[in-house]
């Protein structure tokens, strides 16, 4: 059995269809059914249904065999995982953000995140000293109320940021969803593995010639 881990919304809208390139489809809708582990219309192959930010957990521990994970979530997470091929899909930045025009502060910054691991390496690597908040979502609220003076999000459109009076300010990293493999399984299942991968890559290419 290859299990593969993946979360509902916009990685498993994109990714189901590279799956499909390797005849790999789900045989109930994953974003209705409320079941967790879905079959698929290979027997030997099956999804698990899970957060965005569990999947690197679930892969590592070889719960799931193979996942798909933004670049931000693999980034918070460390871990020790095969990380074979850029999806291209779920393409945004992380950024950091303030208010529109509002001065630096004078004492400690105070930023707001999900990324606390991220924050923390990319202030210790500028020397810059600040104190971290750890939200869990609505991060763009943070600064409104004064409970931080910048947030680190991911940024797409930059609709959201706008819509709350905020400006995206330094680029942290370019985003897009990766394929992860579990170690041993790619040991262990090498050559199927490998032939799913080189199959989602031509699938990935595909989709960017047009
Ligand atoms: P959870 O549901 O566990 O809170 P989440 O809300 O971050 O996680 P999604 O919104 O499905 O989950 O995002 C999955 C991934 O898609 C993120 O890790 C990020 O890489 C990327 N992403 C997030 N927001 C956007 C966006 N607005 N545009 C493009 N890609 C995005
Ligand atoms: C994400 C993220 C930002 C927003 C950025 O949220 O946490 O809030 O998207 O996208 P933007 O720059 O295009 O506004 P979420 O996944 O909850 O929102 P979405 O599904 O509406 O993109």
């Amino acid at each position: 059995m290859l299990t593969i881990a993946l979360s509902k919304g916009r990685i498993l809208d994109d990714t189901l269809p590279l799956l499909a390139a390797a005849g790999i489809a789900p045989t109930e809708n994953p974003e209705k059914s409320r079941k967790l582990i879905i079959p698929t219309t290979l027997d030997d192959v099956r999804l698990l249904i899970v957060r965005a930010t569990d999947v690197p957990t679930y892969v590592e521990h070889g719960a799931a065999d193979i996942g798909v994970a933004g670049k931000d979530v693999l980034m918070e997470y460390g871990g020790q995982l095969y990380e074979p091929l850029d999806l291209r899909i779920a393409q945004c930045k992380l950024m950091t953000a303030g208010k529109v025009g509002a001065a630096e502060p004078k004492g400690r910054l105070r930023v707001a995140t999900k990324f606390v691991n991220v924050a923390k390496r990319y202030y210790a690597e500028q020397g810059r000293q600040v104190d971290i908040i750890k939200l869990y979502g609505s991060m763009e609220l943070a600064p409104l109320v004064g409970l931080a003076d910048k947030i680190i999000d991911v940024v797409d459109t930059g609709n959201t940021l706008r819509a709350n009076g905020l400006e995206p300010q330094e680029l942290i990293a370019t985003i897009s969803s990766r394929l992860i493999v579990n170690k041993a399984a790619m040991k262990m299942q090498h050559a199927r593995i490998q032939a799913l991968i080189e199959t989602l890559r031509e699938a990935v290419e595909a989709r960017h010639l047009g």
